[in-house]
Parts: C-alpha cells; structure tokens; sequence
C-alpha cells in the first residue's frame, strides 16, 4: 500500500486543470424535453387543439406527424403531452371531466413491425404483469386481450407510433380508432399519433380509403427549419448546457448553418454542438472554437458509418475485416489494394473460421456496396495487364470500425484476436497461414474485379 508521504506527493486527477465546457450535458441529450420550442407555435396550438376535446369529456383527434428527420416531431408531441398531463395533475378533481387515468406509450414501428408485437407491447405497458403468448394466436385474439386490459385498469391512451411507415398499420389504425365506444367503455379513449420521416405517407396510398375514413387524422407536415431558426434553438439549449462564455461567436451559426444544408435537421445541429464541445474537452482548451466544430463533423460521420455497419450481414464484415488487414499489410509503395488480392485474403479468413465460402461475384458485388456506403473506395480499373480489378483504398479510422464494429461478432473477434492481439494496434502481425501475400503469389490468384 502506497504510504500517506507517496500520495501526498501527486495530485489528484480532479484537482488538476479540466476544463469546463459543460455545466449540464443531460438537456443535449435527444430524449430531453425543453421548457419551450422555437418556432413550432402553430403546429404547438393545433396540437393542442385536437386533444382538447378530452378535457370536456370527448374524444382526441387523431394525428398523422410528417416531416423529415430532426424536425420536432418527437419533441413536439412530448411537449403537449407533458403540458396536457401537468395541466390535469394541477385542475382541482371537481372539474375534471376526465375519470380515467391516462397512459403514454411509445411504441417503435420499425422495432416492433408487426400489429400483434405493437399490441403486445402495448398491453405489456399497460399491465406487464399479463402473461400472454408473443406468437401463435390470431390477431384478433390479442385486440381482445387489449380492449380487456383497457376496460379493466379503466385507463385512456395515448399511442405514439413512431416510424409508422415501416410497418403495414392498416389493421392497427382500422381497429384502434373504431374501439372507442365500440370495443372500450365509455368514457376511455385512445388517441393516435403516427409519426414519420415519409412526407408523402398519406397521399402515396399505402394506407387503405377505408382506414383513411375511419381514422380521419389531422395530418400535420413539419417543415425544415432554415439556419435562423436553428441558432435560435442552439442558442437556447447552449443556455443550460453549457457553461457561459465557452463557446466561440462562429460556434452556433456553424452548427446551425451543417443542420440547415441537411434538410433542416435540429438532431444534427445539437448533435454537432455537444460533439464539439467534447472535442475541445479533448484537446484541454476552455473554449470550444470553429476547428472543433469541423473536427466533430468527421467524427459524427464516422458514427454514422458505424451504424450503418453494424447492420450489415456477417460476410461484408468478414470482408471488410480482410479488407482492413491487407491495407495495413500491405507494402510502402502500394496506394491501393486489387480484388484477387483481397479476395485471397478473404478466402484464408474464411477458411480459418470454417465458414462457407462466397464466389467472385458474390465478393465484388459486397465489395461494390461497401464502395456505395463510403466505407471503401473501390473504383473499377480495365486499364491494367490482368483485366479488370477494382483499386481498393480504404479511408476509414481503421481502429474504431475494428473496435466498435468488428469484435462485436463472437467469430470475428477470434480472427481479430489472433492477428491484431488484445489491443488493437495500427499494424497487425503477420501469421503466416492467415496471410495471404500478393507479391509472393501474384498471378495464382482468382481473377475477379
Ligand atoms: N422547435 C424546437 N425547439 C427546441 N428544440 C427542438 C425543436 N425541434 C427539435 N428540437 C430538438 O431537436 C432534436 C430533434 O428533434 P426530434 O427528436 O423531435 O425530431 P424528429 O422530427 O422526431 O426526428 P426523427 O424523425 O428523426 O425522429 C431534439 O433534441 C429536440 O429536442
Ligand atoms: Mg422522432
């Protein structure tokens, strides 16, 4: 054990200079609901205005939310929401007109892209104490358990169905819009809002005449913000998350100015903020400058390339994983990789870890779509002696596709083990019988481009 005269003589990490960009980073986070939104007045009072009708005893309007992403949509309807259920909490119980609780469940269609898993997910909300099967009964089966779970905990819904458009709902929204007064007893009542990125959703026929009839939503378009209206929301949150004086003047119009040239994205903007306010962190300054704001840039559009990965099948990260291996292998003078090499490479993976192994096309065509996702660059080359072959650079920071993506995959990881070790180094180590090398056995290989 270290004796008191050894700690004395070092300083505590935290007495050290940090320096503080942040004085509140939960009100940057995206679930975080601001006291007041800029520029959506008149989408607030509709809103408002189509659910009003419960405070009198009726029924809310059902709502259709269009608009691309980072436009509010979200916010929005948790802003009124909290309003409506801050204003019922505060009324004295004599003049309600409402005599069920009310419940807000938010349900992802592109996660639960079914009706039964959006119903199920729903009675869980409600009650998850219910025991019913996931599977195996008929649709309508778990409507009734739904319209039971309802009457008997006398509760009112709100239902967001978020990313509605990646899921077939004219079902959900024919049978939850007709259970008021029919299915559920009187007095309880379930409000629809379907949100989604689609601006087109309602007018492109997806959605059946009948349902459309039934349902009679109020359709809602959220527009793009321009670069004022991005400051000004900027400039508000910066109020609360940071700390005063840290941010340079050119910080928020910067910021402002990337989210408006992306179809009005308030997420990228205040993403980009909080991002850059990190990176100063990292570089130890006490202010957060332009160059901050362009360094998070890539750095976001590195995360933005890792969640496009993570979704790809197992081969194209087999493939990639070969991809990174034979660049960082490969010899000073190289500027670029050729298909057979790879495709070699790629051969001797998948051997090792006995998977089956894809032909030539198969291989180009996976390699033309990591080309298509700017993981590679991977143009297609008829001038040299041996054919066509694609030339193949790769431009990514390799060592966080490898940690954030690659070792995620239990057999991956393995191979990654083996050829890079524990931690991930700049340069892996050759192991003889998992390297292929193209100077060696140029000319043996697989023509493929
Ligand atoms: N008018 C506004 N005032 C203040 N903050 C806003 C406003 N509009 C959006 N924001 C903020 O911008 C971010 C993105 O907004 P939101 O999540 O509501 O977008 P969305 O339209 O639901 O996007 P998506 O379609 O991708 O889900 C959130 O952090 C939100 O708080
Ligand atoms: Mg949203």
């Amino acid at each position: 054990m270290a004796s008191k005269g050894e700690k004395g003589n070092k300083t505590n990490i935290f007495k050290q200079d940090i320096p503080m960009i942040f004085k509140n980073l939960e009100v940057m986070s995206p679930q975080y609901v601001p006291d007041t939104l800029v520029a959506r007045d008149n989408v607030i009072t509709e809103v408002r205005n189509a659910l009003s009708p419960i405070l009198i005893g009726g029924y809310p309007r059902h709502l259709v939310f269009q608009g691309k992403s980072g436009t509010g949509k979200t916010v929005v309807i948790n802003y009124v929401v909290n309003q409506l259920l801050e204003y019922l909490k505060e009324e004295t119980t004599d003049d309600r007109k409402i005599n069920s609780d009310i419940l807000y469940v938010e349900i992802n269609c592109e996660e639960r892209n079914t009706t039964i898993r959006v119903i199920y997910d729903i009675i869980q909300k409600i009650d998850d104490t219910i025991e019913i099967p996931v599977v195996g009964m008929a649709t309508s089966w778990y409507f009734d358990r739904l319209w039971d779970v309802i009457n008997t905990h006398h509760v009112s819904l709100f239902i967001i169905l978020d990313e509605i458009d990646k899921m077939d709902a004219n079902n959900l929204l024919y049978n939850l819009s007709r259970a008021q007064n029919r299915k559920i007893d009187k007095g309880l009542f379930i409000g629809i809002v379907a949100i989604t990125n689609n601006t087109r959703y309602l007018t492109e026929g997806r959605i059946d005449a009948r349902v459309l009839s039934s349902l009679n939503p109020l359709s809602i378009v959220f527009s793009p913000y321009d670069a004022d209206m991005l400051r000004e929301i900027l400039e508000q949150r910066a109020v609360d998350a940071f700390v005063p004086g840290v941010l340079d003047d050119l910080v928020i119009p910067l910021c402002a100015a990337r989210g408006a040239n992306e179809h009005g994205d308030a997420r990228l903007s205040l993403s980009l903020l909080e991002t850059a306010g990190h990176v100063a962190i990292q570089h130890n300054v006490k202010k957060v400058l332009e160059e901050h704001v362009k360094e998070a840039e890539k750095k976001n559009e590195v995360n933005a390339m890792i969640d496009v990965l993570k979704k790809q099948p197992f081969q194209s990260k087999l493939l990639l994983l070969c991809v990174i291996y034979q660049w960082q292998l490969r010899e000073p003078e190289e500027n670029y990789l050729r298909t057979g090499d790879v495709y070699e490479q790629y051969k001797l993976f998948s051997m090792e870890l006995e998977k089956e192994v894809l032909g030539p096309t198969r291989i180009s065509g996976l390699l033309s779509e990591l080309d298509y996702l700017n993981v590679i660059d991977a143009p297609v080359d008829s001038s040299g002696e041996r054919g066509r072959t694609r030339k193949i650079m790769i431009s990514i920071p390799v060592r966080e596709i490898i940690e954030n993506i690659i070792v995620d995959d239990d057999l991956l990881r393995d191979i990654v083990e083996k050829v890079w070790g524990k931690t991930i180094t700049d340069n892996p180590i050759k192991i003889p019988n998992l390297y292929y090398s193209p100077k060696k056995k140029r000319g043996k290989q697989t023509h493929i481009h």
